[in-house]
């Protein structure tokens, strides 16, 4: 298994946004991380489904959609018509979990499902079967370029035993203070799939720096 790297373009220059994509596929990303903010899940507002179809526009890689919003469900449609492949919801946004994942899965979309740190595990372990993504946020979601949170490991650790021991083949993504120094244990821990902003974007060679995140998940002894 190889890990998963998905450039969060939060963190791009928007400007030169087409080529930002570009430099993200010359460096082999596997996925692009979008990140959708409404100011009242968090503090903090991006870009909504015309930025989804921008990025579609400019590539065929896989748009991975974080929704930190509240009532998610509102936006499916126009996401996924804009160009989603997979939609992420926050458990703390919605009591309604398995009704709108499988809603997800429907619009033939990835159904992923992304916890605070504060969230424990607890909060998914009855509806493992519908999901396709587990997001570990090791950062309070709203802001890139924080420091990762040492004790997520654990939480890591302990979503990928979940999933092995339930037999599932959902990916275990990260998000949240991913770069060169912090990747390698977070795979060592489990996760498959990795979110980085600053760490590319803020690189002096975005293309490059996608290939040493990647290189610092080698084969595990
Ligand atoms: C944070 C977002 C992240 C963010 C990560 O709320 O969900 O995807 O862009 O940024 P870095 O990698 O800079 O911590
Ligand atoms: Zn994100």
């Amino acid at each position: 298994m190889t890990a998963r790297i998905a450039p969060s373009i939060l963190a791009a220059d928007f400007a030169r946004l087409g080529d930002e994509i570009t430099r993200c596929e010359e460096g082999g990303a596997d996925w692009v991380h979008i990140d959708v903010m409404d100011g009242c899940f968090v503090p903090n507002l991006s870009f909504g489904a015309k930025v989804i179809e921008t990025v579609r526009k400019r590539t065929s890689l896989p748009l991975d959609v974080h929704l930190m919003v509240v009532e998610p469900a509102k936006y499916f449609d126009d996401f996924v018509s804009a160009g989603a492949n997979g939609l992420t919801i926050h458990a703390e946004a919605t009591p309604h979990l398995h009704r709108q994942l499988n809603k997800i899965r429907e619009l033939g979309c990835l159904a992923g499902v992304a916890l605070n740190p504060a969230t424990p595990l607890e909060a998914i372990s009855e509806i493992v079967p519908e999901i396709d993504l587990v997001l570990i946020m090791t950062v309070n979601p709203g802001f890139g370029g924080q420091r990762f949170i040492p004790y997520s490991m654990d939480k890591i650790r302990r979503t990928r035993l979940m999933l092995d021991e339930a037999g599932s083949t959902a990916a275990l993504e990260v998000d949240g203070g991913i770069n060169r120094e912090t990747i390698r244990d977070v795979w060592i821990a489990g996760a498959d799939t990795f979110v980085a902003g600053n760490a590319v974007f803020g690189a002096p060679d975005p293309s490059a720096e996608i290939r040493v995140l990647r290189s610092r998940c080698g084969v595990l002894a």
